[in-house]
Order: structure tokens, then C-alpha cells, then sequence
């Protein structure tokens, strides 16, 4: 049976992925825009998108996913980057988009896993990140990474934070 994911292109972000990350802002739901953005914006400004795009991959590494059928289209993205207070050069944020029409089919666990496999080789071994507590799939993102790799609860950081945010911490084997 063919793998739905095999509809995704999935590589390495490029800086000629510019126009395709503007799309794709403007085709998340306002409520995936907020979980993302912590704002309801519809355009990048041009440093946004040389900063998202024109990356190094090991000190910020990003993946993108493009819908190969009908025609070449966004369909996500993810992110880490590198801490650089001394004593954090191991951990990096973590941030992740699929677009709502490609939400629920995996996508986002695949290119989860495959940052987290690019990361380690990069000396990274833990992510860190924010997210809203009403943001419910995230949570269980992260948490179904933890089941895959068998990472003790006890490793698995999550704070409460005052402005409505949950802080995590995970390391990533
Ligand atoms: C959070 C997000 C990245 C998840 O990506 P996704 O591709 O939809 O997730 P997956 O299909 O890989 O599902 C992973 C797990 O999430 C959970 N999940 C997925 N869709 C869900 C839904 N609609 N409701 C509840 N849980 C859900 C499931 O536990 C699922 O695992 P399972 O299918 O084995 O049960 C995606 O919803 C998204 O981009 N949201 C908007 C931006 C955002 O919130 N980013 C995070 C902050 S940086």
C-alpha cells in the first residue's frame, strides 16, 4: 500500500524556498498562525525569510515539506536553533508548521524525527521550546516522540509558564 507521505518532498530548506514559505503563511488556519507565530501575520518581511531560509544547518537546521501532486506546493516546515548561552550549546529551540490541510496525516512526527536525527548530528541532544496550553497537538507530538524513543517521563520538561505558555525541554535519545 503506498505510504501517504510519499506525496511530500521532504530535504533540506534551500534560500530558494523563499517564496514558497511566504505561501505558505498564507494558507495556515489564523489558529495554526497563532500557535506558531503567537500572532495572527500574513507576510514575512524580506530578513525573515533570508534568516528562515539562507540557514547552515548545523547551528540552525531546518527541513521543509512540498506537496509534489498537482504541482509543487508548501506543505511544512521545521526548525531548530542552536542556544548560544554558555553551557546551552547542546539544546535548540524547536519550531514546527504544517500547513492545516496536511495536518493529522503524520507530517509533522516525520519531520519531527528527521530534525531530531540531523540535529544529533550536529552535537545538538536536546530541544527546547514554547508552545500555547490549548495547543493539544503539540503536546501529543512531543509526546509520541518520547514513547518512539523510550525518553523517560522524568526527562521530559514541562513548565507551566504565567503568560498561558507551556516551556519544554526533551533530550532527543
Ligand atoms: C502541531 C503540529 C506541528 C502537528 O503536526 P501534524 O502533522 O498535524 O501531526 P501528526 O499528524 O504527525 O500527528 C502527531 C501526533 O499529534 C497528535 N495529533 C495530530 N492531529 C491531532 C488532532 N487534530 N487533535 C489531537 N491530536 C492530534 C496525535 O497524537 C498524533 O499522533 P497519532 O496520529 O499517532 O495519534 C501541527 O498541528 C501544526 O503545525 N500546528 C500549527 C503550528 C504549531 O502549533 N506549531 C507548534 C508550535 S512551534
Amino acid at each position: 500500500m503506498p505510504n501517504t507521505l510519499d506525496q511530500f518532498d521532504i530535504r533540506p530548506i534551500e534560500p530558494n524556498d523563499k517564496e514558497g514559505l511566504q505561501e505558505g503563511l498564507t494558507l495556515l488556519s489564523n489558529e495554526s498562525r497563532r500557535q506558531r507565530f503567537f500572532s495572527s501575520r500574513k507576510e514575512f518581511t524580506e530578513n525573515e525569510l533570508k534568516f528562515f531560509t539562507e540557514v547552515d544547518q548545523v547551528n540552525h537546521i531546518a527541513l521543509v515539506a512540498v506537496n509534489k501532486s498537482p504541482g509543487p506546493s508548501p506543505a511544512g516546515s521545521v526548525r531548530c536553533i542552536r542556544d548560544t548561552h554558555p553551557g546551552r550549546e547542546h539544546f535548540a529551540e524547536l519550531a514546527i508548521t504544517i500547513i492545516d490541510s496536511f495536518q493529522g496525516m503524520g507530517l509533522g512526527f516525520v519531520l519531527m524525527d528527521l530534525l531530531a536525527q540531523a540535529a544529533l548530528k550536529q552535537n545538538i541532544t536536546h530541544f527546547y521550546g514554547d508552545f500555547h496550553t490549548s495547543n493539544r497537538k503539540m503536546l501529543k507530538l512531543l509526546e509520541k516522540y518520547c514513547v518512539k524513543y523510550h525518553i523517560p517521563p522524568q526527562s521530559f520538561l514541562l513548565n507551566r509558564k504565567s503568560d498561558g505558555f507551556l516551556y519544554f525541554e526533551m533530550p532527543l535519545s
